[in-house]
């Protein structure tokens, strides 16, 4: 696909494409803001746009809320900003609220074929943390203060980032920000670069993740509950590595 075709564009083709050789999917899974991936950012529009085509083609639309969901993005579903409705969500990391494992699946009751008893495993069911997940949800979600606490705090690490990145930038670093919420990230394009910005931050007591292909995006997941006095010390660390790094 050439640098500026649209992926979506690029699906349509294929999909309507009727001697192309492609079977309609079942169902497409995504991340509304791919992780690991390098906190790529799935355009609100495009959203929209995809939910379309899906209902269009009869496709299942499963968002991968796994890393994005439970208020990563300051909404407690990532998707919830572009307004859409998935058949399928996928959701565990912090779904307990307390650190202990826990996942699920959440569908259309439609799509539920299994019979009672019939979907099993040694470890499902963990007592102690649906008794905390609920506990989290009736403490931070049953209204909008912690969400918009969430979004705040995105706010002040968007700003902050993209003066880093703006610095890089002058110091002859390419870098750019993004992300949504507190789940953001800087690219640096190196991942020579991101590790000696982490590397440096390690030293100085903090731990910061790299994502994406090369592991080039310096990637802020700070607890969500984080109070602002250790989000700006944290931020004022890796500003400090940052231009440290800037400078060599
Ligand atoms: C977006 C996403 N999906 C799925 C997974 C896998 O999750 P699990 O280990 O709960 O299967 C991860 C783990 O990091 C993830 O980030």
């Amino acid at each position: 696909m050439g640098e500026h075709t649209d992926t979506l564009d690029y699906f349509e083709k294929l999909l309507s494409d009727k001697s192309g050789g492609l079977d309609i999917p079942a169902g497409v899974i995504i991340e509304t803001v791919q992780g690991e991936g390098g906190i790529n950012v799935a355009g609100l529009e495009w959203l929209k746009r995809l939910e379309g085509i899906c209902r269009a083609h009869d496709i299942l639309l499963i968002i991968d809320d796994i890393q994005a969901g439970c208020g990563r993005t300051g909404k407690f579903f990532s998707f919830e900003h572009a307004g859409i409705t998935p058949d399928i969500i996928t959701n565990s990391k912090s779904l307990s609220g307390f650190g202990l494992p826990f996942a699920h699946v959440l569908m259309r009751p439609e799509l539920d074929k299994w019979k009672p008893g019939q979907y099993n495993g040694t470890f499902r069911g963990f007592s102690l943390a649906m008794v905390t997940a609920t506990a989290a949800l009736k403490k931070y979600w049953t209204n909008d203060t912690f969400e918009r606490d969430v979004q705040r705090k995105g706010r002040i690490v968007e700003e902050r980032f993209q003066k880093l990145a703006a610095h890089l930038t002058e110091h002859g670093m390419p870098a750019s920000e993004r992300g949504r919420g507190l789940m953001r990230g800087i690219d640096v394009v190196s991942g020579d670069i991101a590790d000696k910005i982490t590397s440096k931050a390690f030293e100085h007591g903090l731990v910061i993740e790299t994502s994406g292909q090369d592991g080039e995006v310096v990637k802020c997941l700070c607890p969500l509950t984080i109070s602002d006095e250790d989000l700006l010390e944290g931020l004022d660390i890796l500003e400090m590595c940052v231009k440290a790094v800037a400078s060599e």
